[in-house]
């Protein structure tokens, strides 16, 4: 099973989504099975590491986000990927409109597929802290969702 988180520019959302699955697969044992990966649906910040605001936030809940380099999404994803999990509607749009027919990969809303509050992971790029913070919320809770959903299909 190969799973892709997708944001915009792939250091603030998406990577925090990378790692906090990442870390929840390893506490279920799971970590061997599953390959998780991020990207941006933008090539702005290809090869940095994640916004050191998203590093700091997810450090605190002890999820280390040091050794992700932002990448763009592409059409082949659709078919290395079984699980494409985008963090808004626009990126969700984006997505679509990349999709190659007939490939393999489940396009989704990440909060909407895991019932959350929202539906939609807020850009926190221009905000402040809480805006971080509120990223980690949505995304804990998503995650260990997707956890369960992700045990279930192995
Ligand atoms: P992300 O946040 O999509 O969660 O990684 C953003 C990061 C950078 C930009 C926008 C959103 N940007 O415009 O550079």
């Amino acid at each position: 099973m190969r799973v892709l988180f997708v944001c915009l520019g792939n250091i603030c959302r998406s990577p925090t989504a990378e790692g906090v699955l990442r870390q929840k697969l390893r506490d279920a044992g799971l970590a061997k099975r599953i390959e998780v990966a991020s990207a941006g649906t933008g090539g702005w910040h290809a090869g940095e590491a994640p916004d050191v605001r998203s590093q700091r936030a997810a450090k605190r809940r002890g999820y280390d986000l040091s050794a992700q380099r932002a990448q763009q999404v592409s059409a082949a994803d659709f078919n290395r990927y079984d699980l494409i999990l985008a963090m808004d509607k626009s990126n969700l749009r984006d997505l679509s409109a990349l999709q190659p027919a007939g490939a393999k990969a489940e396009l989704d809303l990440f909060l909407r597929r895991y019932a959350a509050v929202k539906d939609e992971v807020p850009d926190p790029y221009y905000d402040g802290e809480q805006g971080f913070e509120e990223v980690l919320d949505l995304v804990e809770r998503a995650c260990d969702l997707l956890v369960i959903e992700l045990k279930g299909r192995l």
